[in-house]
């Protein structure tokens, strides 16, 4: 009891320190911004201490949504030049002018903590809390489901890897190599040049090499990034010119959940939703069957243009719990392949990628690690479809590689060990959570 009292404490400051005021980074040093996930991870810790200062961390969030609806990946501190210019975020009329952002999303966590943070508060308080949010977060669904799914077919797609929230998954880098290294790229690593490029990161400044993503795939993702700022942005304009986009197992799961709770919002401030939202809603909720290959006995992210399924396993695999519209069935063939201890379930799951794939790296960043966001989401699909005694064992392994190892980013999934930056918010902020 007294250490979990210590490391409730401990999680608290961690959150205390990467506090900027009305918002949080993740952690000091590798990443001076706020995150879109990242900061709804840390105001439903934040809400078990101090409801104010988590209503505060959404707001802020809040202020670099786009006049179209969209919510940037990235809000971004002042006083960042470089970012700034690599982002030139403005050329496209739909940045807001007060703040500089990036001009791309991340998976839709907000609808879970404008309600997790409504469940804390009194029902005429609650009420007035989504009434404030309600806005933003229905624009941002509806940018979702209509910008980000131009033929209405039900699931969203994404441009970046760095909208999934997963950087070097491996169904994104696969289909990255195979459709859009552009010749420079391929001539950089012929010659191998690209540790020229770690003049440039920011990352591996602070974090050990082999615990980040290889110079090559961060090269990939930086000149897709310059693709689509060259479209300004424009969904539109990138399919017209590109045709490179995916839609992401794991970001429809998030979504799925997060429509849910934006109808649950809406009725408790007795608003309907749109009709055509509502409809879309439904379309992609349906989608997601699309997604399962019954070859393989799992679901998988598939490409936007062709409907290929990218049969490259992931944690996102797992995440058809979290988005709680599957069938019994399948919710036990998942949790099957998480008590399997060559896939989803070594000493300290869940891993990023399965154990017995070619991709595996027990440190490597979205190739293998333990993330506690990753694990926080499964836990909470887990408990919703019926798999209690599975929920409450991922909690309690989740807080002892916290407790062993300390608030780190990520951790291996074969002996705990901590790996990726020091103090970093989400880890608090989701133990802080587990343990309440
Ligand atoms: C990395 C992660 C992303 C996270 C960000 C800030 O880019 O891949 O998911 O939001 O860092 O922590």
């Amino acid at each position: 009891m007294n250490e979990q009292l210590e490391l409730l404490k401990q999680a608290k400051s961690v959150l205390e320190m990467n506090d900027q005021g009305s918002y949080t980074v993740p952690a000091e040093g590798p990443y001076p911004h706020q995150w879109l996930w990242d900061s709804c991870f840390i105001a439903i810790g934040q809400r078990h201490y101090d409801i104010d200062r988590a209503q505060t961390e959404i707001l802020h969030l809040l202020s670099g949504q786009w006049h179209n609806g969209m919510l940037p990946n990235i809000v971004m501190a002042p006083g960042y030049r470089r970012d700034h210019n690599i982002w030139r975020s403005w050329i496209n009329p739909n940045a807001p002018d007060h703040v500089d952002t990036t001009g791309i999303t991340q998976p839709p966590m907000l609808a879970e903590a404008i309600y997790r943070i409504g469940q804390k508060l009194s029902l005429p308080e609650r009420r007035t809390w989504y009434k404030k949010t309600f806005p933003a977060l229905l624009a941002f669904h509806q940018w979702l489901h209509s910008e980000r799914d131009p033929h209405q077919e039900g699931l969203v797609l994404l441009l970046h890897p760095w909208e999934s929230g997963l950087d070097n998954t491996p169904p994104w880098m696969r289909g990255l190599r195979d459709h859009q290294l552009p010749v420079w790229i391929r001539v950089v690593d012929k010659l191998r040049l690209d540790v020229l490029i770690n003049l440039f990161r920011r990352d591996t400044h602070f974090i050990p090499a082999v615990q980040r993503m290889s110079n090559l795939d961060a090269l990939v993702l930086f000149s897709t990034q310059r693709r689509l700022r060259r479209k300004g942005y424009d969904t539109n304009r990138i399919l017209d010119h590109s045709l490179f986009a995916i839609e992401d197992l794991n970001f429809n799961c998030i979504l799925i959940r997060a429509d849910k709770l934006l109808t649950k919002i809406a009725s408790t401030i007795k608003i309907d939703l749109p009709e055509d939202l509502l409809t879309q809603m439904k379309k992609t909720e349906d989608a997601l069957e699309k997604l399962w290959d019954p070859y393989s006995n799992q679901y998988y992210s598939r490409h936007f243009t062709t409907h290929k399924l990218i049969k490259e396993p992931s944690i996102a695999t797992l995440l058809p719990l979290y988005a709680g519209c599957i069938s019994k069935e399948r919710a036990t063939v998942l949790v099957k392949h998480l008590e399997n201890r060559h896939i989803f379930g070594p000493a300290y799951p869940v891993p990023t990628v399965p154990i017995n794939s070619s991709w595996f790296k027990e440190h490597g960043y979205w190739q293998g690690p333990v993330w506690a966001n990753m694990n926080w989401l499964i836990i909470d699909g887990l408990k919703r479809n019926g798999f209690k005694d599975h929920a409450l064992a991922l909690a309690e392994s989740t807080i002892e590689m916290v407790a062993k190892g300390g608030f780190r980013e990520y951790f291996s999934p074969l002996d705990g060990t901590p790996a990726g930056a020091h103090n970093f918010s989400w880890t608090a902020a989701l133990t802080i959570d587990l343990l309440k």
